[in-house]
């Protein structure tokens, strides 16, 4: 089988093995899509195409998960799907029913026991489709946004992931995937997240689980590169696609009075794009395919 049509959990070996993260970059629509796809083709890379629970109500799982597969076919390339934060079970099951390929169950309001039964019931169905289920016991904090105060105060409302029960909650679960709290937030702040890369090497030396960064935007270069040393395969980026889309788009409406969708946006696309190519670099994932 050609290396570009193997599935998910071959790419995220090859990740762990060659040191360099796939990126999961949220699509809320066709042009955050086509920009995700565009930067893909042009850099040769692995991708993830993911939707949070508002996007999917926003732009259909099954929409999105056809225009991957299209997207897939067309270019041969390895471009995955995502469920971002399935806050339910029942979600997690209907994103599973849609066709995503990776279901991310977040039970971590749950109390410890209870996101372990929850997480195991997603696992055993997602298992079934040959899906992979990735999972968080401690929050990340934030939202992708903009947010005025300091990172340092969103990251004291967090929960830093211990590595003991990360690796009791991956025995008992049988994840694939785990997303720790280490200090990444969602969203952009006036400053920068210092994460706690020895806690991320511990999680992953007593885990046999890929880890996943999430809050990937406005992290430093260095950081999300000793991230990725440390054993980070998957980073997720939504913030600072969202940015480019809403100031480009400001832009080119305050410049021209043109009506026609397809004119207006591709300024936009082209900006959006810009943003994860950046990305794509940072996680050495360029030239993979
Ligand atoms: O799952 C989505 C990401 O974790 C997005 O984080 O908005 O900080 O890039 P971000």
């Amino acid at each position: 089988m050609k290396e570009q049509n193997k599935d998910v959990k071959y790419w995220l070996e090859k990740a762990r093995k060659e040191k360099f993260a796939i990126g999961a970059f949220n699509a809320a629509n066709i042009e955050t899509f086509k920009a995700i796809v565009g930067a893909a083709r042009k850099l040769l890379a692995p991708v993830i195409i993911e939707a949070s629970h508002g996007e999917v109500g926003f732009v259909g799982g099954e929409n999105l998960v056809d225009l991957v597969e299209n997207a897939r076919e067309e270019l041969g390339l390895p471009i995955f799907t995502n469920l971002d934060h399935a806050p339910t079970v029942e979600d997690a099951l209907a994103g599973i029913d849609q066709g995503f390929k990776m279901i991310h169950f977040n039970g971590s309001k749950l109390s410890f026991g209870e996101n372990m039964e929850k997480t195991r019931e997603v696992v055993r169905v997602a298992h079934k489709k040959e899906a992979t289920v990735e999972a968080e016991i401690d929050a990340i904090v934030g939202t992708s946004t903009i947010h005025r105060g300091t990172v340092e105060e969103e990251q004291k409302k967090g929960n830093y992931t211990d590595p003991e029960e990360a690796a009791l909650f991956v025995e008992k679960t049988g994840i694939d995937i785990l997303a720790a709290f280490v200090g990444n937030v969602h969203g952009v702040y006036s400053t920068s997240p210092k994460l706690d890369i020895e806690r991320l090497k511990e999680i992953g030396e007593l885990s046999d689980v890929f880890l996943s960064l999430h809050g990937g935007s406005g992290i430093e270069v260095d950081q999300v590169k000793k991230a990725i040393k440390a054993g980070i395969v998957k980073v997720n980026v939504n913030s600072e696609m969202r940015i480019a889309y809403r100031k480009t788009l400001e832009e080119v409406l305050k410049k021209n009075k043109e009506v026609a969708i397809y004119k207006i946006m591709p300024e936009v696309i082209k900006t959006v794009q810009e943003v994860v190519e950046k990305k794509i670099k940072l996680f050495g994932s360029n030239e993979k395919v």
